[in-house]
């Protein structure tokens, strides 16, 4: 398959673009977009073979459930059985935008997206393409993030023709997404709100709303398609990643891997002074501030990936919890290694 790369404007998409692929959507075919998080790859959640063509493309397990992005938070009621108070309240504050909710699916919505779970996710992103897109199609559209299983997330169209080009039938080409980082995903089917990935949308944030959400570390392990986003190796770098906590350890990270004549990259932020390891030609500043950190974090790993580095050293951000959802993604990139 011969994958098609149409730009479109990402402030005004132009309708000709938008009804193009829209028309593929509809048609069962498989359109990656642009949302205001990352790239996401579209199909008719309604259309069980369309979804079974997700899982294809990217080498997805079947037991992972897909998000599905409504244009309208009134499209919920075909899909979403329920929409409890917390729902309502959630929406209300953070949609159109970066939160994702888990309730009770309708019996039309296919298995596929809900890997058979009696619960289904729904997001309305706040990007003009990904909103125009779902509108036109006129069906919820199911849409994981646009990378084959367990890489690297996409936040440009060039990352998603890396894992997927010759795979989908096409790339809506939006430029950077401008969050840069997965959606917050929350559970409102229990008594009390449960995170289940953290995200653009951060836990105080979150509570502001809710209060106190429910305590993950007292929570049963799960047996199916909880959040299996939650995995540990996942949005991984293909090169090794060796996190370091202090601007000691570091340094010695750095000197070691240059001692052994390893090519290696170094992963800091701007407020970082770096007199010793301003040597190594690789090494990359990003923000302090936490949300431009994160507009920034996955395409600084791809430039990586892109170098054939031997080892990145990433200097952790503050435990604190504007950087939680930050931290938990350089986590996860290194336990891929
Ligand atoms: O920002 C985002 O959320 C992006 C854009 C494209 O919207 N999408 C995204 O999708 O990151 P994906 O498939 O890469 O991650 C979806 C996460 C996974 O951790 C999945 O396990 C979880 O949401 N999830 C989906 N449906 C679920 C359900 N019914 N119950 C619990 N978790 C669910
Ligand atoms: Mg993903």
């Amino acid at each position: 398959m011969n994958t098609e790369i149409l730009r479109v404007d990402p402030v005004s998409p132009e309708p000709a673009v938008i009804a193009k692929a829209a028309g593929l959507l509809r048609a069962g075919r498989l359109v990656a977009f642009p949302t205001e998080t990352i790239y996401g790859l579209g199909a008719n959640a309604l259309n069980s073979e369309a979804v079974r063509g997700i899982f294809a493309a990217k080498g997805r397990p079947a037991s992972n459930p897909v998000i599905v992005h409504v244009a309208e938070p009134s499209q919920i009621s075909n899909v979403a059985a329920d929409w409890p108070e917390t729902a309502r309240k959630l929406a209300e504050r953070f949609w159109p935008g970066p939160l994702t909710i888990v309730v009770p699916k309708k019996p039309g919505v296919p298995d596929e997206v809900t890997a058979g779970g009696p619960t289904v996710a729904v997001r309305c992103p706040n990007h003009p393409v990904a909103r125009a897109l779902i509108a036109a199609a006129g069906v919820p559209i199911a849409a994981p993030s646009a990378n084959r299983s367990t890489e690297l997330s996409p936040t440009r169209a060039g990352h998603v023709l890396k894992g997927l080009a010759g795979r989908i039938e096409m790339v809506l080409d939006g430029g950077p997404c401008p969050g840069g980082l997965e959606s917050t995903v929350v559970d409102v089917t229990g008594p009390a709100v449960r995170l289940l990935r953290r995200g653009l949308i951060s836990v105080p944030m979150l509570e502001d709303v809710v209060g106190p959400l429910a305590n993950r570390e007292r929570e049963q392990p799960e047996t199916v398609a909880r959040s299996p986003g939650q995995m540990a190796k996942h949005y991984s770098p293909r090169t090794p990643v060796q996190l370091t906590l202090a601007r000691e350890d570091t340094v010695r990270a750095v000197q070691t891997a240059l001692q052994t004549n390893l090519r290696v990259g170094v992963l800091l932020r701007n407020s970082d002074s770096v007199p010793e390891i301003s040597v190594v030609p690789g090494y990359r500043f990003l923000d302090d501030d936490p949300n431009r950190y994160a507009a920034w974090m996955y395409q600084a790993l791809h430039e990586f990936d892109d170098r054939h580095l031997d080892i990145v050293v990433i200097e952790m951000p503050p435990d604190t919890p504007e950087w939680a959802a930050v931290r938990d993604r350089l986590t996860r990139a290194a336990a891929g290694n």
